[in-house]
Parts: structure tokens; C-alpha cells; sequence
């Protein structure tokens, strides 16, 4: 090949067939070993498996079937403790681990290999990995409602106002905001557990692509490696990422909704809001202006989402217009789904420290609940109520009267009876009783509303619905 410098020696486990090793460039391109090797634990379960069920078939012998498990947990014993060296000649994780099976326990790990392919070991151990993120992913989203929920607790009648397109729009209470983010949570806990069941079949035992001639059990291999069954089409479960897709799809979703935390907490720790104070441990200073207390994890949740969602774009670009069953291509599967699974993983972490350490400012909170008219809403609903006025009329009128309000440069509740009643000749002192937001959010009992009762019993179901 030119201007790339040929290497020698073929491939050990491949080679037969080969003079000569591959270009440099070669090696360097096709070798997945340096994002790969995360791989190993599940590689090695998967191979322990494999392993186990050729001697329960027949297909090794038992004594082999015991040297490859000795060598197998002694192999696992290197990487774990950091003495294994990683080759890139043997490119990938799963022919590292049996190049290193091989020197440990000579011939016997030659029939490790029996009725099997690369190509089931690598969708086996990806899975694999994928569920177990999936598990580590569950308990971290579970960790940040549990934080979202304490907050809700405490704050289930701080009045603050809730925005709409980030105008005032009506008061809400703070609880009540932080337990829309635990039902958003709490659907991506779904998808993850939606994802695990699709994820959770086993693709060992399809061989290269085929199925295999040997009497092998799937059913065995499956049920060993905890998955629900087999999968039933050898040519898909070699080629079938979609479970891939689907993770990060969930994983995408997620960092999506934090990153509307992220974007929350930038704003509402901002001077001109001051809703919530982050602690020390979830700010930084400014080296030139002593002033500031930067909201950066916050602005870095609100970032990250980015590379989630890149993560599942570079997947779903791999896989489009790929033909079954294998392709190399699939190798890039690895580090979006990687990727993905960490990002997440530091943001949800990153959110349940900010959310449990931050400190409304509930005096604050209500009085920009006071602020840009947001009882407006209780005004109209008030002349329905009490005059019978068509809320169409009744809106109508509310709007001329917050037009005088804003002339005079005043809240609703401090014009004068004379005033209002210009504008809507039905209306008595009564009106006064409904224009103060404390009032205003305890009428919202509507089922899903901000009353502080509605919030503290959503809260107390939260901790249920979410255990
Ligand atoms: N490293 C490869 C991957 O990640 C393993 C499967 C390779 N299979 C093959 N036929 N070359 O996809």
C-alpha cells in the first residue's frame, strides 16, 4: 500500500489466510480497542456464558470449559486492577481479552470461539452494557426527584409567578414548579425502562449472521446472562441497533429536560430575578469582578444536552441505508451510546446537588408574584363568578382594567373601588378578597393544580409513584 508502511505478521486470530499485517492507517482506522475496552466486564460474563453452555452441550470438553473460566476471571482480575495491556494489533476488546486467554491458558481458549462470531459477542456485550447504564441511569433520575420532591415539601405554598413565553403569566407556587420536573423524570425513568425491555434479548448464538451448525442452547446462554430470551432472528440480532438508537433517543429526551432545569436556574439566580441562591458548591467566582457567584453547572446542564443529542444523531446517521446483517460501521455504536450514558449520568448528578443545596428566596418569590399582573386572570374569573359575565366580556373588561393599572403604575389591588368600577359598573369591595396571589393559587384545586393542598398531596403520591 502506498505512503502507508506495511506491518508484519498476520492477524493471530483472523490470519489465516493474510501474508502480511495491515497498513498503519489500517490499524488505526479499524481498531476499537481505545473506547471498546469499557466493554470488558460484559465481554467477559458473555464469554463465561458461552463458555458453560459448549460443555453442557458437548460441544468443549468440561476440563477446557474450566481452564477458559479460570483464565477468563484472571483476565478480568488484570483489567480490573490495571496491570492488562491493551494492544491495538489485537483491535477490539473481545480479541484482546482472548489473545491474553490465550497466552494464560494456551490451546483450550482456541475453542472459546466455538459457534460464535464477533458479531453476536459485540451486540451481546453491548446490550449488556446498555442495560447496566440503564440501571445506573434509573437510580440517578431517581435521586434528583427525590430532591426535586423535599424541595416541593418545602415549598408547597411559596407563591412565585409562573411564566408563559417568560412573561408573568399566573402565581404558581415554587413546589408546585419543581414537581412538574419530577413527572418529566419520571417519564424518561419510563423510557429507559421501556428501552431495557426491548434491549434485554439476546443475540448469542446467532453466530456471524447464520445461526450456527452446532447443537448449541440459546435459551441457556440467554437465560444466564439475565436477558428475557433469545432473539428470535439470527440475521437482526446481529444487525439490529435500534436498541442503541432507543437509548439514546431516552437519553437525548432526558438531557433535554434538564437542560430546561440548567436554563431555569441560570435565570432565576440571576441578580434581576434572585428567586433561588445555588450553594458555594454549585457556583463560581469571577477572577475579575468579586461580585459574581456564576451559576456554571447549571449553564454547563443547559450545554450538554448538545452532546446527547449528537449522540443519537451520529447513531441514527450510521444506521440509516445500512444493509444487513453486519457492518463495520456498526463499530461506531460504541462511543455515542458511551457518551451519552456519561453526560447524562454528570448532569443528573450535577442537578440533584443543585437542587437539594439551593435556598429560595420565598420573600422575593412573592413579591414578583406581585408584580406584572398576574392575579389578572383571578379579576376575570371573578366576574364570572360572582356577576355572571361571559369570560370573553369578563376578559375583556379585566383588560381595560389592567390598562388603568399599568397608567397609573400600580398593582390591580391598589386602584380604587371608583376606579374599577368605571370600567365594570357590577363590581363591589368583594373583588378585593380575590386579588391577592396567596388566595389566588389556593383556588387552583382543580386535579394536577398549584394549590399548596393540591402540591402537598402531589408530593406525597410523587414519592410513591417514584419509589
Ligand atoms: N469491534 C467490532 C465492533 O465493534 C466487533 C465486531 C467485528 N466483527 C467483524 N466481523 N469484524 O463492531
Amino acid at each position: 500500500m502506498r505512503g502507508a508502511k506495511a506491518r508484519d505478521g498476520a492477524n493471530a486470530l483472523w490470519g489465516g489466510r493474510f501474508a502480511g499485517g495491515p497498513a498503519e492507517i489500517m490499524e488505526r482506522i479499524n481498531a476499537s480497542i481505545a473506547f471498546d475496552k469499557r466493554l470488558y466486564a460484559q465481554d467477559i460474563r458473555g464469554s463465561l456464558a458461552h463458555a458453560e453452555m459448549l460443555a453442557a452441550q458437548g460441544i468443549i470438553a468440561r476440563k477446557d470449559a474450566a481452564a477458559i473460566k479460570k483464565g477468563l476471571a484472571r483476565v478480568l482480575a488484570e483489567i480490573e486492577s490495571g496491570r492488562f495491556v491493551f494492544r491495538r494489533s489485537l483491535e477490539d476488546i473481545h480479541m484482546n481479552v482472548e489473545g491474553r486467554l490465550a497466552e494464560l491458558i494456551g490451546a483450550p481458549a482456541g475453542r472459546l470461539h466455538t459457534a460464535r462470531s464477533r458479531n453476536d459477542q459485540v451486540a451481546t456485550d453491548l446490550r449488556l452494557w446498555v442495560r447496566d447504564a440503564i440501571d445506573d441511569l434509573d437510580r440517578r433520575m431517581a435521586e434528583l426527584q427525590r430532591a426535586l420532591i423535599l424541595q416541593a415539601e418545602r415549598h408547597a405554598d411559596a407563591v412565585m409567578p409562573g411564566f408563559t413565553h417568560l412573561q408573568v403569566a399566573q402565581p404558581v407556587t415554587l413546589g408546585h414548579h419543581m414537581l412538574a420536573y419530577v413527572e418529566m423524570i419520571g417519564r424518561d425513568r419510563g423510557r429507559m425502562a421501556d428501552c431495557r425491555k426491548r434491549a434485554n434479548e439476546s443475540p448469542l448464538g446467532a453466530a456471524a449472521l447464520a445461526g450456527t451448525a452446532f447443537p448449541i442452547d440459546r435459551h441457556r446462554t440467554a437465560k444466564a446472562l439475565g436477558f428475557s430470551a433469545p432473539m428470535a432472528n439470527s440475521i437482526d440480532a446481529v444487525s439490529a441497533r435500534d436498541f442503541a438508537l432507543e437509548f439514546l433517543a431516552a437519553c437525548a429526551i432526558s438531557a433535554i429536560h434538564l437542560s430546561r432545569l440548567g436554563e431555569e436556574l441560570v435565570i432565576w439566580t440571576s441578580a434581576q430575578f434572585g428567586f433561588v441562591r445555588l450553594s458555594d458548591g454549585f457556583t463560581t467566582g469571577s477572577s475579575i469582578m468579586p461580585q459574581k457567584r456564576n451559576p456554571d453547572a447549571a449553564e454547563l446542564v443547559r450545554a450538554k444536552a448538545g452532546r446527547a443529542l449528537g449522540a443519537l444523531v451520529a447513531l441514527a446517521t450510521v444506521m440509516k441505508g445500512l444493509p444487513l446483517a453486519y457492518g463495520k460501521d456498526m463499530q461506531e455504536d460504541k462511543e455515542p451510546v458511551f457518551e451519552a450514558a456519561d453526560t447524562l449520568a454528570l448532569c443528573l448528578a450535577a442537578c440533584a446537588g443543585m437542587v437539594a443545596d439551593m435556598k429560595p428566596d420565598r420573600a422575593r418569590l412573592a413579591a414578583a408574584a406581585e408584580d406584572g399582573f398576574a392575579n389578572a386572570t383571578d379579576l376575570a374569573d371573578h366576574l364570572v363568578g360572582a356577576h355572571g359575565m361571559a369570560f370573553r366580556a369578563a376578559h375583556h373588561a379585566t383588560g381595560r382594567i389592567v390598562k388603568l393599572a399599568e397608567a397609573r403604575g400600580c398593582r390591580l389591588q391598589d386602584l380604587s373601588l371608583t376606579e374599577m368600577r368605571a370600567v365594570e359598573p357590577r363590581l363591589t369591595r368583594a373583588v378585593f378578597g380575590v386579588l391577592g396571589v396567596a388566595r389566588s393559587v389556593a383556588s387552583r384545586r382543580s386535579f394536577g393544580g398549584t394549590a399548596p393542598a393540591r402540591v402537598r398531596a402531589a408530593a406525597k403520591a410523587a414519592r410513591r409513584r417514584f419509589p
